[in-house]
């Protein structure tokens, strides 16, 4: 076992250190605090590592992305979303019957409860349907309870099944539709898609170009290792809080702007550019200038110092799309030119600010009519099979602890309570 070295005060303490499969290296500081009195401290978790994961690998200096090994390119090419789901809660890819199996259990639970239907009602009109989201989804614990491991499986089936009956059912109160229900003759992506834009005097026409563009973009979302969302669930979870619950603070948690929020605030940007004739450059001078408070959304990563495998296939399925249904956007062209003129800007280059995954999604979400404020929620369908799959390897893991960071205290020192007379 290797080692570090660390000299604190007059006192050596060796750290071990450890190595991933993929040759990554950390210093275990597991028995820091307790031999040395010191902690180490990283705001933003920049450098630190929550967990050992066998889930996903991330290599942000050569763009690589990995699900239980499997390269995102050839998932992305050549899987389902079901398989991609079973490959990640499970770890493989399934077998014919294991696939069958499994998507007949999730096409028998996609119907939500009656009575969680009537709390649509509460909802006002114009509710984000990421509030409703993340609140529906707590709700499904007061349903179905979790008290013991058969139901933690039951569960996972119930909520990869009916979290996308819970968005199309959030995207029609919003547009003040019938809700659609489920149909099992259909596939997970069709169920999905019929739910949202089929009306009772009309049957939605499934469209195969629609359905796998939908496909794509669940499999490109579906894990990210330890983004904030997934540390959220993981998080909430390592308290024994239910499924549920967890998958809802992650729901939370991927709503902001800086994460998975991004996508919405993209083709808003672009839209803005659009209506102001096409200006890139003042937006590009704009995202410079620290004062402005303005982001290129959809630019840079906290792990991507090179290109995102994930917007790479999104810049080239959103053109291929827009081609096959006929359809000339010009969010597509602005987001070419902004990240033509960003990529040879130093500002960015030095920084090592490429587009991630939000920034070419949002043109695919509008080819497939998904309104804007719905494309976090899709983001959260996607990365639902991610959150499960990171959920249960955290229950699962040897010597699972109740997370619980530590913090240097730089408030007041001792000092009295003085009567308010005094004061
Ligand atoms: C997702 O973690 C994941 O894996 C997330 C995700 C997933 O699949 O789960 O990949 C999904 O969340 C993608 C990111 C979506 N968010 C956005 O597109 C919002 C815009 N991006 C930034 O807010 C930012 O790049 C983050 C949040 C993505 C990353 O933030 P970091 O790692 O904390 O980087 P930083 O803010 O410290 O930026 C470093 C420098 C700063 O400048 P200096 O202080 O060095 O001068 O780069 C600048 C930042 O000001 N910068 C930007 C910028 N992003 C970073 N400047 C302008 N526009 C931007 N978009």
């Amino acid at each position: 076992m290797k080692s570090a070295k660390l000299i604190l005060d007059n006192q050596t303490i060796e750290l071990p250190i450890i190595e991933g499969s993929e040759g990554e290296r950390a210093v275990d500081i597991t028995k820091l605090r307790n031999n040395t009195g010191f902690i180490t401290l990283d705001p933003g978790y920049g450098n630190t590592g929550s967990c050992e994961s066998s889930i996903t690998f991330i290599d942000g200096e050569k763009g690589i992305l990995r699900y239980r090994g499997i390269p995102i390119e050839q998932l992305a090419e050549n899987a389902t979303f079901s398989e991609v789901m079973y490959l990640l809660i499970k770890g493989a890819l399934p077998t014919k019957n294991e696939i069958t199996s499994f998507n007949n259990e999730l096409t028998y639970h996609t119907m939500i409860h009656e009575d969680m239907k009537r709390f649509f009602d509460g909802y006002p009109m114009n509710a984000h349907p990421m509030g409703v989201l993340a609140s529906m989804v707590a709700a499904l614990s007061t349903f179905y309870p979790e008290n013991s491991e058969g139901d933690v499986d039951n569960n996972i089936i119930r909520l990869l099944a009916k979290m996308k009956t819970l968005a199309a059912f959030a995207y029609k109160k919003s547009v003040g539709q019938p809700f659609m229900y489920p149909k099992n003759k259909y596939s997970f992506e069709e169920n999905f898609l019929q739910m949202m834009f089929a009306v009772p005097s009309e049957p939605y026409e499934i469209d195969p170009v629609v359905t796998d563009a939908l496909r794509l973009l669940l499999i490109l979302h579906a894990d990210h290792e330890q983004n904030c969302s997934t540390s959220t669930v993981r998080m909430v979870g390592s308290s024994l809080a239910n499924l549920f619950i967890s998958v809802s603070a992650g729901i939370s948690a991927l709503w902001g702007p800086l994460h998975g929020g991004a996508n919405q605030r993209v083709i808003e940007m672009l839209s803005k550019i659009e209506k102001d004739g096409g200006n890139y450059k003042k937006y590009v001078n704009m995202a410079k200038d620290k004062n402005s408070g303005f982001k290129l959304m959809g630019f840079g990563h906290r792990v991507y110092k090179n290109f995102d495998p994930r917007a790479k296939i999104l810049k080239s399925a959103s053109d291929r799309l827009l081609n096959k249904l006929g359809i000339s956007d010009p969010m597509l062209s602005i987001a070419k030119e902004l990240e033509e003129i960003a990529l040879n800007d130093d500002f960015f280059v030095e920084r090592k600010l490429y587009p991630n995954v939000d920034f070419y999604s949002g043109i695919i979400y509008r080819a497939l009519g998904i309104p804007t404020r719905m494309y976090t929620v899709m983001f959260a369908l996607g990365r639902l099979p991610g959150w499960i799959a990171q959920w249960m390897e955290l229950r699962q893991a040897k010597g699972a602890r109740i997370s619980r960071p530590r913090q240097i205290y730089t408030g007041s020192t001792l000092r009295g309570f003085v009567p308010i007379s005094e004061r």
